[in-house]
């Protein structure tokens, strides 16, 4: 099966092509039927998290398909991410989520959020009740390390980390992330976390690469911007495929969840399309704002940031 792919700093390949699986339904049987249409499609990159719910449903999917032999673990790069309850024990939270999946380790975990909870807390939503005031990011990172000397992870990584948080990181990490999961599509590109990530080897996985258009949360500018429909328009390609092309060519890996055989197809054929130094240019043009700001993880109280910009570091 051909996949493109690059290699990470830690030396592990990533398919640039990867399926989410966060859904609001999150219905066990759906994620599944996703998972393996998917791979039949050819994606080989699967995202998932604890706080998603779909483990289960991706670990099951995954495994039902290696023992049919439609695909070899090998072959599969499978992301799972350590939320904020689980900061005071990596190792523990890895532990679980690998019972979940079923499956002996992941290709790659990341620390979902620069946020610590108590390690009692559900909410995906956390109450006031359930932050930590310090981030204490040493001993996060040094179970995230250790996660890896034992096997459970074949990388690690970050998410939703600004350039100031990355740097603090690798003041004294042993080991260096291998990715920032972040948002990024053509009206939030991220710039200045690009360039810093290109400085120090750290690949960029893009989510919300179309701007999360049937999320709550989410919004169709991106795909309904004017400049984006009529790239599309000219190569006679769709407005979700110009989006998902612009952050293929900056080199980003592509995080895009679609349960829809259909649009898993369209999303798959950006890795055709080629965008031409014009139509780059013109998505420089393009407004950019932040479609998920991260509110849920700011409070007045008990969060170590009292504002958004504290939570990225004036990169929003
Ligand atoms: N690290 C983090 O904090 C973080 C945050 C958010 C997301 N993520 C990850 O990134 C993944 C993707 O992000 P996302 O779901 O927020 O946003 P997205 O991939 O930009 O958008 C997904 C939405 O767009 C629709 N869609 C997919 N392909 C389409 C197409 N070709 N044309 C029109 N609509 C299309 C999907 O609906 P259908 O399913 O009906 O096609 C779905 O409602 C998540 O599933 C998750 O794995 C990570």
């Amino acid at each position: 099966m051909k996949y493109n792919q690059v290699t990470l700093n830690c030396g592990s390949t990533i398919p640039i092509m990867a399926l989410g699986t966060y859904s609001s339904q999150n219905d066990r049987e759906e994620t599944k039927h996703a998972v393996q249409t998917a791979l039949k499609m050819g994606y080989r990159h699967f995202d998932t998290a604890k706080i998603y719910g779909s483990e289960a449903a991706v670990g099951e999917a995954l495994t039902e398909s290696i023992l049919n032999q439609t695909v070899e673990r090998e072959d599969i790069f499978l992301t799972s991410k350590l939320w904020g309850s689980d900061h005071h024990d990596p190792v523990s939270g890895l532990t679980r989520t690998l019972k979940r999946l079923g499956m002996e380790h992941v290709d790659m975990y990341l620390v979902h959020w620069p946020v610590k909870l108590k390690p009692w807390a559900t909410n995906a939503v956390p109450d006031e009740a359930e932050f930590e005031p310090v981030l204490d990011l040493e001993t996060t990172w040094g179970g995230m390390e250790r996660c890896l000397d034992m096997g459970l992870c074949r990388s690690i990584g970050v998410s939703n980390f600004s350039t100031n948080k990355i740097q603090r990181l690798l003041d004294f990490a042993s080991i260096p992330p291998a990715v920032d999961q972040v948002e990024m599509h053509p009206r939030w590109r991220q710039t200045k976390l690009r360039e810093f990530c290109g400085d120090h080897n750290i690949h960029i996985s893009a989510y919300s690469p179309l701007g999360g258009p049937g999320n709550a949360w989410g919004s169709t500018a991106v795909v309904d911007d004017p400049i984006i429909q009529s790239i599309a328009l000219k190569h006679k390609a769709t407005p979700a495929q110009v989006a998902l092309g612009w952050g293929l060519s900056k080199g980003a890996s592509i995080i895009v969840k679609s349960f829809n055989k259909e649009r898993m197809k369209e999303n798959m054929g950006a890795l055709d399309l080629r965008l031409d130094d014009h139509d780059l240019l013109n998505i420089e043009m393009m407004e950019e704002r932040k479609i998920m700001r991260g509110e849920f993880l700011v409070n007045q109280t008990t969060s170590p940031y009292k504002t958004i910009q504290d939570l990225w570091d004036d990169e929003i």
